[in-house]
């Protein structure tokens, strides 16, 4: 009986001890210390391994490609530019909803060059070397949907590449700029006369 007493008494004194201590930050006894800190790799920590140091983010394997990104088969080439033209098509429907977002990304990101209307004439407009083509001008009213796409996604002369836009988004923009130009995307169809006239650029 002696002894129980002795082993309650001693635990509680234990247990008030762990209380009593000076440093407020000590944890105190800690009880499984896995629990609290992880034994994995740290994000963004450099680890060493065989005495190499090692980085918990790390550059993807080459040839990684995101999930879901497509990669994109025509090269940033005239040929290129002409196989899109003639392959790609607009995979989305011509809704409200669709040019509703061509319109929003439209203002975010091209307006300032391509103007409210498309006009070619956007605050930025004025100061390039040579301002953006009017959508309506016969070049552009002709131009085949998939050579738009083409040139978006690599830029061309002064206009950079927004192939940080995903697919649909380029593809809403494009339905947009048909809106602008004051066209159904049905009537986008290219005749040959289209073709000759932008396969010249
Ligand atoms: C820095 C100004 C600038 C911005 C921003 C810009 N463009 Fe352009 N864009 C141009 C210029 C300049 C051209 C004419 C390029 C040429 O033919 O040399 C052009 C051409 C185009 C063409 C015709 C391409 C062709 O094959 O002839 C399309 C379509 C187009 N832009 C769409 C867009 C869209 C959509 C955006 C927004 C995502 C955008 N542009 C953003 C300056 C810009």
């Amino acid at each position: 009986m002696k002894k129980i007493k002795f082993i309650i008494l001693s635990a509680g004194v234990i247990l008030l001890s762990a209380c009593t201590k000076k440093d407020p930050n000590s944890p105190g006894f800690e009880y499984m210390p896995d629990m609290y800190r992880a034994v994995g790799l740290e994000y963004y920590h450099a680890i060493e391994v065989d005495g190499d140091t090692i980085w918990g983010a790390q550059l993807p394997p080459k040839n990684t490609i995101a999930r879901g990104y497509k990669p994109y088969p025509y090269p940033n080439t005239p040929e290129g530019y002409e196989l899109a033209g003639q392959n790609l098509k607009n995979p989305l429907e011509n809704s409200e909803e669709n040019i509703k977002k061509g319109e929003e990304l439209y203002t975010k990101y091209c307006i300032h060059c391509h103007g409210a209307s498309g006009q070619g004439d956007g605050k930025v407009a004025g100061k390039l070397p040579g301002p953006p083509p009017p959508y309506t001008s016969a070049a552009i009213l002709n131009l085949p949907e998939g050579k738009m796409f083409h040139s978006i996604t690599y830029g061309k002369g002064l206009m950079g590449s927004h192939n940080f836009l995903s697919v649909n988004e380029r593809w809403a923009l494009i339905l947009y700029i048909h809106k602008l130009q004051g066209k159904d995307k049905t009537e986008t169809k290219q005749d040959s006369t289209a073709s000759k006239l932008t396969a010249k650029k």
